[in-house]
């Protein structure tokens, strides 16, 4: 059962998204990314059949779900706190919106996410870093380990060590490798990582460091 202050840090949560994604074009937003090409290489590496089952966590309105549509993946999860994000999402695929499961759920406190099944990849672009609260990092990473498959794959892409300290206003947890493989644990076995700059679309840079991992045990 939740709590009235946890049900309205909830809101607050997902009505700071929702406003940032209902006031802003998506190609003005300050993590907007014109072609998510440093995902996309990475998630080529893995090979996965077509079928395989992609979550992409905080997916907001990014265009990955494009790019992984034209590529025939057509067993896609888009999840985000914000339903005006997925909505925008939703209306700018059209018919090929078939190819994904639209699930609005706080990973924090998941529900509907509870409900799926482990997923063959999951994507996290810029979504991790937000978490600052160490109770809150372990229900994101509690969420990743019950919802990766034996022989999965995890790609984390967050601000590194030479980062901003906040992004849409809200503080950030940057990381290094080392600190996203201890929170891994040992179940997952580091593949690449590289680290990215970033140019939002007012020209400024954001550093990334982007991390494959493949589960290797449950
Ligand atoms: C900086 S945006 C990145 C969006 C997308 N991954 C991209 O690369 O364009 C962060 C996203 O995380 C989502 N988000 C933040 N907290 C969340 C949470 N607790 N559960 C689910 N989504 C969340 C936000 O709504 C937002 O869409």
């Amino acid at each position: 059962m939740k709590f009235s202050s946890e049900i309205m840090e909830e809101l607050d949560l997902k009505s700071h998204w929702n406003n940032a994604y209902d006031k802003t074009k998506t190609k003005n937003l300050g993590w907007f990314e014109e072609t998510c090409a440093p995902s996309i290489d990475l998630i080529n590496s893995c090979h996965l059949n077509k079928k395989s089952c992609i979550l992409n966590v905080g997916a907001g309105t990014t265009l990955l779900i494009d790019e992984l549509i034209a590529l025939q993946y057509t067993n896609l999860i888009a999840n985000d706190i914000s339903n005006i994000a997925l909505d925008k999402i939703k209306k700018r695929l059209g018919s090929n919106k078939k190819h994904v499961k639209f699930i609005i759920d706080n990973l924090l406190k998941p529900s509907s996410l509870n409900l799926i099944n482990p997923v063959d990849l999951w994507h996290d672009r810029a979504v991790l870093h937000f978490f600052t609260d160490k109770e809150d990092q372990k229900a994101y990473f509690n969420l990743l380990k019950t919802k990766v498959k034996l022989g999965g794959y995890v790609i984390i892409a967050t601000f590194n060590l030479e980062g901003a300290i906040q992004c849409s206003g809200l503080p950030v947890q940057r990381y290094n490798k080392a600190m996203i493989s201890k929170r891994l644990g040992k179940n997952f076995n580091l593949i690449k990582c590289f680290d990215y700059t970033f140019y939002n679309p007012s020209g400024d840079s954001r550093e990334y460091i982007y991390t494959l991992f493949k589960r290797n045990s449950m």
